[in-house]
């Protein structure tokens, strides 16, 4: 093999995994989750890991501006397929949300995480930046999978973990949602949990609403970026 051409791992996770997370993500009960809680965005919105742009159909007319944030090139360019789908300007962010945003401090009234939690590889940090640019009246909008309530299916998530994340985009099975977002300073203002159909090892999900919290912003030792043009 020549030194410069992709490995096998490197040809999934460009060209089969973007198509494979773009199909899973697709299903009839994540769609209605997603019609459900986006449908609860208001004004300047930051999505964090946007994928391939699912939930763009569902942002009511109350949002002004999207900013969506994913490290995945090829995510994205499926996600500006579906930018017919919403009436507002959609400005993408290639980059990790864990990496400083490029976004004034308290300019966002809306973040929107949805099944990305469990992929991004520091979601504390990612949610400190998020709380950064949100205002102090803001929201944080969450649908995610993660950690079960029953020990037999947290001890095989835990198992799973470390191989699944390696097919899955870094996927983790057993992240609990809650307390990452409540670690991050958010106060959780309404938060449900069920099983959707599907193998419970994947199926648990946190779905909900935070606000950004009393305390003063959290330095995460960047200064403020520029908006995006
Ligand atoms: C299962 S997909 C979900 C995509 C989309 N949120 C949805 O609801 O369909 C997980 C997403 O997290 C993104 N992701 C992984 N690491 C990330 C990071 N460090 N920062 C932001 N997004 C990340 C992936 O690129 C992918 O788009």
């Amino acid at each position: 093999m020549k030194k410069d051409s992709p490995g096998a791992k490197v040809i999934y996770a460009r060209y089969f995994l973007p198509t494979l997370t773009d199909l899973a993500m697709r299903n009839r009960e994540l769609s209605r989750l997603r019609a459900q809680w986006i449908a609860r965005a208001r004004g300047e919105v930051l999505e964090i890991g946007i994928g391939s742009g699912l939930n763009l159909p569902y942002y009511s007319s109350e949002v002004r501006h999207i900013y969506g944030i994913d490290p995945s090139a090829e995510l994205q360019r499926l996600a500006r397929k579906r930018l017919h789908s919403v009436a507002v300007p959609v400005d993408f962010l290639l980059q990790s949300a864990g990496q400083p945003v490029p976004l004034p401090e308290e300019s966002i009234d809306t973040v929107v995480v949805t099944w990305a939690l469990c992929s991004i590889e520091d979601p504390a940090r990612a949610l400190l930046q998020a709380r950064r640019v949100l205002k102090p009246a803001g929201q944080l909008i969450f649908i995610e999978h993660g950690r079960a309530p029953e020990a037999g299916v947290r001890r095989w998530q835990s198992r799973l973990t470390p191989a699944w994340k390696h097919i899955a985009g870094g996927c983790h099975l057993d992240r609990k949602v809650d307390d990452l977002i409540a670690g991050a300073g958010f106060q959780i203002a309404e938060l449900s949990t069920s099983y959707l159909s599907g193998p419970r090892l994947l199926t648990f999900m946190y779905r909900g609403i935070a606000n950004r919290g009393p305390s003063a912003p959290v330095d995460c030792g960047e200064a403020a970026g520029r908006r995006p043009g």
